[in-house]
């Protein structure tokens, strides 16, 4: 499998080995504060085991074995409890929705074809009113993985009948790859 090959031959040129500054930036301004949140895509899982360090109800999914294992690994370590699911993020369904989801480069990890129905999951996966904290990949390049993120195709797939986009201006969040990711916070409508 694509995924799991990258992780088996460290070949991860996206993995940070640390914790995004974006989520940090959120967390210490506290506009993302301790609740049940869904990090999809989550690799090696460092926002994961930030978000468990501070008190948030974390579930975590990817579909790469090696990846669950380390962060598994890591929060063992630390002593620390979340869930860590592997799952794929097109089909799975919690029991219970979210009040938040860090997206960091999970869509643009997915072939366009399936970003329909991926915007679907995040829309099911979050309470009304929920958060999606997000990170959109900027490549500039045609094709992928990972796939450039167009805001104005962002703004169609995440719809105004559905999302509510904040007004204030993208971030921009240097990314190791030497690209960069859009930083933007939008609220699931009823
Ligand atoms: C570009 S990596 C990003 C990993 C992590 N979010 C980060 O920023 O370091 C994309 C991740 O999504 C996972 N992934 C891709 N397609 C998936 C799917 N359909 N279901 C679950 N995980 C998937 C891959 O295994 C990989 O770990």
């Amino acid at each position: 499998m694509f995924w799991e090959n990258r992780y088996q031959t460290t070949n991860t040129p996206w993995d940070r080995g640390e914790t995004s500054p974006a989520l940090l930036q959120w967390l210490d301004a506290g506009e993302l504060a301790p609740c049940r949140v869904l990090v999809p895509g989550c690799g090696r899982g460092y926002e994961a085991v930030e978000l468990a360090r501070r008190g948030f109800d974390v579930v975590a999914l990817d579909f790469a074995p090696s990846a669950v294992r380390y962060l598994q690994g890591e929060l063992r370590r630390e002593g620390l409890r979340a869930r860590v699911l592997a799952a794929d993020v097109l089909s799975w369904l919690p029991e219970q929705p979210f009040d938040a989801v860090y997206e960091q480069t999970c869509l643009c990890a997915l072939p366009p074809k399936t970003w329909e129905a991926y915007g679907m999951q995040l829309y099911r996966w979050l309470k009304p009113g929920g958060m999606l904290f997000a990170l959109f990949m900027q490549t500039g390049r045609e094709g992928g993985p990972p796939y450039h993120c167009d805001m104005d195709a962002m703004r169609t797939l995440f719809s105004r009948d559905r999302w509510e986009w904040s007004g204030s201006p993208f971030c921009e969040v240097p990314h190791p790859a030497g690209i960069h990711e859009l930083s933007t916070v939008l609220l699931r409508r009823p």
